[in-house]
């Protein structure tokens, strides 16, 4: 018996780097909703900063996006992929130090972040807005993950890779490229950088990067998540594995090609912009493909949806899912582009992907983990699980309904002619047309916002609680 204990010890997993990435995914995605809201209120307020120039627009806009993006779905990633791919492969994490090491690196990053961004420093490249010292530092951290996960796979003491691993090993390779390729740059001095790229390639190559970053960042990472704990929570196998390997080789080579969608009607050449939106158009193939996959997994488990919130919160997302994919692929049709672009139906998309996708999929599996992580049997609290599922919805709603209403709006007024050809509307009637968004808007982030401080505190009372029910060493049954 002594001896079995001591076998199970030894091969003990790393829950340690799991739980501090798991912690830091809750407080950087409470640091980067608040920027979040307090744009929002700057949109309706503008001096709501007293004008001071680190809290102005342009400067806390990068901030968000940088802190959501990155410090928040960033932190949820390696989370929950250290975790998943040591229970799939039944193998301790490879080199412990070099997993350490990426906790500190990535937390530097993003503090480095958060001292720059609001100093002005940026590169003007959105979503790679850092300069090029911490784009290094960036580098050295991304090769360490690639290090610690590919390893943990040669490692495995299982013969199949789960489909999960796959997800994120092309998310980890695609996005290691990808920051490579786009942040190319000749440093001027310590915190100024001039690109390689000029002109239209730069756009290209801008959005090629950027599109990717959703792609990759936010999609494909993100469904190696759902593909864990969504059979996970329901006590259901896949709905059809061979989809699942479908789904993978298709997303991945189309996204890829999708990015000029983003710069329809600009100089880049006619046949890229056309090139970009048939693929954004095939691009909905493989996403509901994954979508239905997923969804389907509830075969026979529909009444769990009912009573269990952590479900709710990964079904709910799924369906977030399958909305914004829609309307990526009808925005990147050239004609409704013309209506969208510049509006904020633009914003409305990204938080259906943001907040509807990628958070609720994030908050869904973080409460399937803290327990485990633990060594207890629930959260602290489902009753609070069931109000975060509730006030996080309507937040969404509120957000995205909002922000579509005025962007069509927007995009109508802009268009409007008179019978002599002059415009119905001058600019400034169509933002002051669109403040009763605003607020709405601001109010879905406050509900939003109040969700995770209802989460923080269940966590804390999750992990620092008295009552431990089950010890945390895994069952080598089950992945
Ligand atoms: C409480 C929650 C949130 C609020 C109130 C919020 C609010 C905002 C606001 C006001 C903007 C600027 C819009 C503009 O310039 O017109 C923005 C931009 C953005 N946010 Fe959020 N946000 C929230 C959560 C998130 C999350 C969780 C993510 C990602 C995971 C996210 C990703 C983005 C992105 C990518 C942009 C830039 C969009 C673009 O350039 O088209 N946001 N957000
Ligand atoms: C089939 C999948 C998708 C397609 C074809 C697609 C397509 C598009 C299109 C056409 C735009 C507007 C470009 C413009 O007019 O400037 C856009 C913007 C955006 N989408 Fe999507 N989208 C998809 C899924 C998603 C998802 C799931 C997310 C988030 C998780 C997301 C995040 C964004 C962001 C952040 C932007 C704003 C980029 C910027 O201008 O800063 N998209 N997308």
């Amino acid at each position: 018996m002594a001896l079995a204990m001591e076998i199970i010890k030894k091969d003990h997993f790393n829950y340690k780097i799991v739980t501090q990435f798991a912690v830091a995914t809750v407080i950087w995605g409470i640091v980067g909703m608040l920027v979040g809201v307090v744009l929002a209120a700057q949109l309706i307020w503008p001096e709501i900063t007293f004008n001071v120039p680190w809290l102005s627009y342009g400067r806390l806009r990068p901030l968000h996006t940088n802190a959501v993006i990155f410090a928040f779905g960033g932190c949820a990633l390696f989370a929950t992929s250290y975790y998943i791919v040591q229970r799939t492969c039944q193998a301790r994490l490879f080199c412990q130090s070099l997993a350490t090491f990426t906790f500190w690196g990535w937390q530097v990053v993003i503090v480095a972040a958060a001292i720059t961004l609001p100093l002005g420093i940026s590169s003007s490249k959105e979503y790679a807005e850092l300069e090029w010292p911490i784009d290094i530092l960036i580098t050295i951290v991304w090769v360490a993950y690639a290090i610690v996960f590919f390893g943990t796979i040669i490692q495995r003491k299982t013969k199949h890779i789960y489909v999960s691993n796959w997800f994120f090993g092309a998310y980890i390779l695609t996005i290691a490229m990808l920051h490579i390729v786009n942040n190319i740059a000749m440093p001027a001095g310590l915190w100024k950088s001039y690109s390689a790229y000029a002109g239209v390639q730069d756009a290209m190559i801008q959005w090629w990067y950027g599109h990717n970053a959703v792609g990759f960042f936010l999609t494909t990472s993100f469904l190696g998540m759902m593909y864990y704990f969504i059979p996970k929570q329901a006590e259901r196998p896949i709905y059809s594995y061979r989809l699942s390997i479908v789904h993978f080789w298709a997303l991945n080579f189309t996204y890829m090609w999708a990015g000029p969608h983003h710069l329809q009607y600009t100089s880049l050449p006619d046949w890229t912009q056309s090139l970009g939106m048939v693929f954004s158009l095939i691009l909905l193939a493989p996403s509901w493909g994954g979508m239905i996959n997923g969804i389907m997994t509830l075969s026979g488990a529909w009444h769990k949806l009912r009573t269990d919130p952590i479900l709710k919160f990964l079904v709910v997302a799924l369906s977030f899912y399958g909305m914004s994919t829609f309307e990526g692929s009808m925005m990147s049709i050239k004609t409704v582009n013309s209506l969208s672009h510049y509006t904020d139906w633009t914003i409305g998309h990204v938080h259906s992907g943001a907040l509807g996708w990628v958070a609720m999929i994030t908050i869904g599996s973080l409460y399937y983990l803290f327990p485990r992580l633990v060594g207890k049997k629930d959260m602290y609290s489902i009753r609070w699980i069931e109000i975060h599922f509730w006030i996080a919805t309507i937040g969404v709603v509120l957000y995205i309904s909002a922000m579509w209403i005025a962007g069509v709006m927007q995009g109508l007024m802009w268009r409007a002619f008179e019978v002599d050809g002059t415009l119905t509307y001058s600019f400034v009637e169509s933002v002051k047309a669109t403040y009763p968004f605003y607020v709405i808007r601001l109010l879905g982030g406050f509900c939003y916002l109040g969700g995770m401080l209802l989460m923080a505190y269940n966590v804390f009372k999750t992990l620092y609680g008295q009552q431990v029910i089950e010890p945390a060493i895994p069952n080598f049954q089950s992945i």
